[in-house]
């Protein structure tokens, strides 16, 4: 595993179709809608969600940019140059727009999420083209923003009104829905209060906010009746939730995932991402109580050296970590520990970045992630002494990731011979092949009727490549305890 592919600012998804998600009666008079997804999952739910409240307005998802009539960049700005990148993909898009234009054809441009919240109206300024700029918090308002820019004006909507945001998806969620994929996102919060000091998240989208247990449970089973079997709950600091009940009490992570895990047809729960401080009794308990709650933890340190922690705001020890980490065993003895890393933070000696391979060593990981550091503007890091020079972090970055890839490795291949759950979610890239999910988020590759997407199947890993796994259905089902808890086969 080199780096976090969720987080990489090359990646691009397109949001999932409009058609999935809207009754057919909406779709007159269509107009097509380009949204290109650039870093992390949350901004894949908030993709999905911008097609949501455009489809009421006539708007379809396309993946085919020229045939757009509204393109949005929905942007990240967690590393160096996001900004950058979305300049010169705004230069690309400027092509694309002048094409349509001489073809008749209008084409607005939007730019959505992290960088649009940090550069605001720089954006519309640099790059004449885009209409309208929207920060996380405000895209829910797109419909009406829409119509101003318009009418001429160049739109930019960066307030921080979380609150509305959430019970304005509330409401949309009331909506017929005909069908969406077997694995979905739900963000439960959003915002952080922690303020590490390399992290520009509690700039970019602001103070932390939990939605109500309420809005959460009703999105959770409109999902399941449109044939979600997987939630994973959302936020950057997830396990901090403190979301309102009904009753006026305060309910945490762990609570609210026992009361999902009693909706019929979600199969499975996960969560992520989480930090060590916020990882309550409860919530360990949840993951030894709950069947439905996958023993898979991404659970970051960033690094290994009490120093350095400390100089990150993080606000726990090494120590504190190895006894969590041993909590969390106790309670959950397969589970697969992920976790980030950041190394050459400023100040970070050999010392330091040995403290951090050793604690590696210590807790063996399934997977984790890393980067190098990189200086965020308005972050205090970024004005530290002591910045690391880039060919050393590189340099130290090789070594960790040799380390993390060994001990992925290491954990996959403990997995051969199982029979596992796997959630079957797409067709694979050869006829006849299914890709599915382990309960320990590795991809699982099987030959599979069409038909079982969407189940949950007892397959046995009967090989391991170096992304994923290989499985074979499994008919002896009744080699399965009740709960589909793994077994160890012989050999
Ligand atoms: N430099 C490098 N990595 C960073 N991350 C967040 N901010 C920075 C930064 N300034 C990483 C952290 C975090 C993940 C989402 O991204 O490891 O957990
Ligand atoms: Fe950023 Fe996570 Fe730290 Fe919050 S807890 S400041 S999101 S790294």
């Amino acid at each position: 595993m080199t780096s976090r592919p969720d987080l990489e600012a090359e990646t691009t998804t397109s949001a999932v179709p409009a058609s999935e998600n809207v009754a057919p009666e909406e779709l007159t008079n269509t107009r097509k809608v380009f949204v290109r997804t650039y870093g992390c999952q949350m901004n894949v739910y908030d993709s999905e969600r911008m097609t949501d409240v455009l489809a009421p307005e006539g708007f379809q998802a396309t993946d085919d940019m020229e045939d757009a009539d509204l393109v949005i960049l929905n942007t990240c700005h967690i590393r160096e140059k996001a900004a950058e990148k979305v300049y010169s993909e705004l230069g690309r898009i400027r092509k694309v727009k002048e094409a349509r234009s001489k073809s008749g054809k209008e084409m607005m441009v939007g730019v959505a999420g992290c960088v649009a919240q940090a550069e605001g109206e720089e954006i519309s300024r640099r790059a004449p083209i885009v209409d309208l700029v929207v920060g996380p918090q405000s895209y829910h308002q797109l419909p009406e923003l829409l119509s101003k820019a318009r009418q001429g004006s160049k739109v930019v909507e960066t307030e921080f009104d979380i609150d509305a945001k959430f019970n304005h998806l509330s409401a949309n969620a009331e909506k017929p829905v005909l069908k969406r994929p077997p694995s979905a996102f739900l963000t439960v919060q959003e915002g952080c209060d922690k303020f590490c000091t390399f992290c520009v998240v509690p700039y970019t989208r602001g103070a932390e906010v939990s939605r109500s247990v309420a809005q959460i449970v009703t999105e959770a089973e409109r999902m399941a009746s449109a044939g979600v079997r997987e939630v994973t709950l959302l936020g950057q600091n997830v396990n901090a939730f403190h979301g309102e009940a009904q009753d006026g009490t305060t309910w945490g992570l762990g609570k609210l995932l026992r009361r999902l895990s009693e909706i019929d047809g979600l199969d499975r729960l996960r969560y992520t991402t989480s930090h060590p401080r916020d990882m309550d009794d409860d919530l360990i308990d949840a993951h030894r109580d709950l069947k439905t709650l996958m023993p898979y933890l991404h659970l970051p340190v960033q690094s290994g050296s009490d120093k350095i922690l400390k100089s990150m705001n993080r606000r726990h020890t090494r120590d504190d970590y190895f006894r969590l980490i041993d909590r969390i065993r106790e309670a959950t003895p397969d589970i697969a520990l992920s976790g980030d890393f950041i190394v050459g933070f400023p100040g970070e000696t050999d010392q330091d970045f040995e403290d951090t391979m050793d604690l590696i060593r210590r807790v063996e990981y399934g997977s984790a992630f890393s980067f190098k550091y990189s200086q965020r503007p308005g972050t205090p890091g970024a004005t530290m002494d002591e910045q690391v020079p880039e060919d050393l972090k590189s340099e130290r970055l090789a070594q960790l990731q040799a380390l993390v890839s060994e001990q992925q490795k290491a954990f996959n291949a403990s997995r051969l011979g199982m029979t596992c759950d796997v959630l079957l979610e797409k067709k694979g890239r050869n006829p006849g092949q299914l890709v599915g999910k382990s309960p320990w988020l590795q991809p699982v590759q099987l030959d599979a009727p069409e038909s079982l997407i969407g189940s949950v199947q007892a397959v046995e890993i009967v090989e391991i490549g170096s992304n994923s796994l290989f499985g074979r259905l499994n008919a002896g089902q009744d080699e399965r305890d009740d709960a589909g808890a793994i077994q160890a086969k012989a050999g």
